[in-house]
């Protein structure tokens, strides 16, 4: 009873010793709204294609400090060794029990964070364009197109949505990615689990040269012909979920996959049908790249949200662009030649858009925007930085706190999205089979260690003298014999 009174009120604290009073409203509704019918979209249009691609590249003055500002706060986590932060912000997630949760109370097929996101996504936004679907009186057929989409959770978790809230739409799919079983794909950038894949291989598309590589223009012309060939209905829905691996490079994320962005638009205006909707996944939009993207976006769709999940890990920065209502391929059919002139290359001296193309009033909304991500981001670091430096028995305490803030998040994610046991025969492989197979593959990304550590593994002598200390704690060579090798480097 009180626990069901806390979740109406979504402010609890545990008992009247807890440190802790948390809002979960915070987690749970970190939503923006770019553009709709309402707020000016259709005052949203896109320049001639000639004067695109011309302009060098620009900056706003405000997105540039947000940015130092999230980069001075993400820097402070420099020097922590990888394993110790990770394993630390798993410990610190507030929403660490919602994959755990799914999994056990619902059963669902192929449960990820993945899954997780798209299903939340989908319970609060009107992503499955129902009444486009229904606008056939005797079908209802749909078809959707995944990109960037090992191992396959969007695609899971869309047939659990539809077989639970939908159970007499038809639905038919097809999604792209790197193959993982392409040996020139880099493990940097490439999910290699194929359990799921393996078993719907004649859904998958791996492209004119068989890598899944979506930055490729001979792949997404390989991926529309198989579209073509695809029964049943419309392309009413796309999904690109792509990323790269920036431990690295972590203060320039957005930069690293703006080109790999800018394809998966592209490929989804050649897919989608009018009426339709796309979800993309973007880092931050402090960039030229990223601010020209969401302008075409918003010049192509109708309505345009971003949303964080509350399943999607709180100090990272990605978030997901919902793109409601495509105005169709005749109204973008003059400016594909243009995009797939730069489809892959976009020149890192040129810029979409000009930025007097842009009316202020779209730059001063996603100034906000970003402000507003950047804020719940910087915060959530900041405290898991503090308590990272806690002793020991505080840490104990936080942690035992934070067992009881879990456990009501989770539940409310579970209501929230009305999520239900689905019979196991709607499934599309079958959760004991996909679980009862191991990938074919090991993870071989190994960053264990701090991002000082790799970057200086970056530089080759430093890289030598590192290889050679390793080395030292297995053969224990004498102090004169590391003193020769470091003064030799
Ligand atoms: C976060 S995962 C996608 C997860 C997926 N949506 C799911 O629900 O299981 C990101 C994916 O992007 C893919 N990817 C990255 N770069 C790509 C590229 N250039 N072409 C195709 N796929 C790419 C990776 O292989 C990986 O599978």
């Amino acid at each position: 009873m009180k626990k069901q009174k806390q979740l109406q009120d979504n402010t609890f604290s545990k008992n009247s010793h807890t440190k802790f009073t948390y809002n979960m409203a915070t987690l749970f509704e970190k939503h923006f709204a770019i553009s709709d019918v309402q707020r000016n979209a259709e005052t949203y249009v896109l320049p001639d294609p000639q004067s695109m691609f011309e302009e060098p590249p620009w900056q706003l003055e405000k997105l540039q400090t947000l940015k130092s500002d999230l980069n001075e706060v993400k820097s402070l986590l420099n020097n922590f060794n990888l394993n110790k932060w990770q394993q630390h912000t798993n410990q610190m997630n507030k929403a660490g029990y919602i994959v755990k949760a799914v999994k056990e109370k619902i059963q669902a097929e192929l449960v990820t964070q993945a899954w997780c996101k798209f299903y939340e996504i989908a319970s609060n936004f009107p992503l499955v364009p129902l009444n486009e679907i229904c606008r056939e009186i005797d079908s209802k057929n749909f078809r959707s197109v995944h990109l960037c989409e090992a191992p396959g959770a969007f695609v899971t978790a869309l047939n659990h949505w539809l077989k639970t809230n939908a159970p007499d739409v038809q639905w038919n799919w097809l999604a792209t990615t790197l193959n993982p079983h392409c040996e020139g794909n880099s493990y940097d950038s490439m999910v290699a689990d194929d359990r799921f894949i393996r078993h719907t291989l004649k859904h998958w598309c791996f492209g004119a040269d068989n890598t899944g590589d979506i930055m490729d223009l001979r792949n997404l012309d390989a991926l529309v012909e198989r579209s073509e060939s695809l029964d049943g209905g419309r392309i009413l829905l796309v999904t690109a979920d792509g990323s790269i691996d920036c431990t690295n490079v972590p203060a320039e994320q957005e930069s690293v996959v703006a080109q790999l962005h800018f394809c998966e638009t592209v490929a989804c205006l050649h897919l989608l049908q009018k009426g339709g909707n796309f979800l993309l996944k973007l880092f931050t939009l402090f960039e030229h790249q990223s601010v020209c993207l969401m302008y075409l976006l918003s010049c192509v769709f109708h309505e345009i949200k971003i949303t964080k999940p509350a399943s999607s890990k709180a100090g990272n920065s990605e978030m997901y662009v919902v793109c409601i209502n495509f105005k169709g391929k005749n109204f973008v059919a003059p400016y594909l030649h243009i995009f797939r002139r730069y489809y892959g290359n976009v020149p890192p001296a040129k810029a979409m858009f000009s930025l007097r193309d842009i009316p202020n009033a779209f730059l001063k909304r996603i100034e906000k925007c970003s402000e507003f991500f950047k804020l719940h981001q910087c915060q959530v670091i900041q405290d898991n930085i503090n308590t990272f430096r806690k002793n020991t028995k505080e840490y104990r305490d936080i942690l035992s706190e934070l067992l009881y803030i879990k456990q009501m998040i989770s539940m409310k994610y579970l209501k929230d999205c009305k999520l239900e046991k689905m019979d196991p025969a709607n499934e599309i492989v079958g959760r004991e089979i996909i679980e009862r197979n191991n990938s074919h593959f090991m993870n071989r990304k190994l960053h264990t260690n701090s991002y000082n550590d790799r970057s200086k593994r970056q530089e080759p002598q430093k890289r030598l003298l590192q290889i050679w200390n390793e080395a030292k704690e297995f053969e224990s060579p004498s102090e004169k014999s590391f003193v020769n090798v470091t003064s030799s480097l």
